[in-house]
């Protein structure tokens, strides 16, 4: 696959076979989220890798929906405000950093011919107690990491007139 025909591809898989992922993918999948740009390159990041054997119970309480314990993995990522670069207004870019890390991932899983779904809508109080998570690391969001079981909807977009603005707003 071009990398056009990648970003067609890809979609939000919300129903996964229990086909294990194997291991030489998960690697592939880990290290494009390591090359990913960061902010000052301070790649104030940290990915979790979960199975979900015998984990259905807590993966629940993390997000409710079914196919998000489908796949044989879960990854989440955190970001940690305390190591990325901070704006002179006070911004901290770790969400921007952690996502664009996340979106090589799922990118990568994609030409692998991998599943995933971003997932925003989950518990954070569950994410803390489940992964443990230390008091500097913020959970921004989850992926099923698994094969497909579903098939792609029509991409719903707007066009392009309405999202970009030439030279003035
Ligand atoms: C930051 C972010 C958070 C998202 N959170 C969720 C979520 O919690 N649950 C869900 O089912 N989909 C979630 N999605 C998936 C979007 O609904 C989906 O990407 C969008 O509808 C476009 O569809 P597509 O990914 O199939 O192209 C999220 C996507 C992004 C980028």
């Amino acid at each position: 696959m071009d990398f056009s025909e990648l970003i067609q591809h890809r979609y939000s898989v919300r129903a996964y076979k229990p086909d294990p992922v194997e291991e030489d993918k998960l690697q592939q999948v880990l290290e494009a989220a390591r090359l990913a740009p960061t902010a000052a390159n301070r790649q104030p990041f940290r990915l979790i890798v979960l199975s979900t054997v015998n984990r259905q119970a807590d993966l629940r309480r993390i997000y409710h929906r079914s196919w998000f314990s489908q796949a044989p993995l879960v990854i989440g990522v955190c970001g940690i405000p305390g190591e990325a670069w901070v704006r002179r207004d006070g911004q901290n870019y770790h969400y921007v950093d952690a996502a664009i890390a996340l979106d090589h991932l799922i990118l990568a899983a994609a030409d692998l011919g991998l599943g995933t779904c971003w997932v925003a809508a989950f518990d954070v109080a569950a994410a803390r107690e489940v992964l443990g998570l230390p008091e500097e690391a913020v959970p921004i969001a989850f992926t099923p990491l698994g094969y497909p079981a579903d098939q792609p909807g029509p991409k719903e977009r707007k066009p392009l007139a309405e999202l970009v603005r030439y030279e003035h707003w």
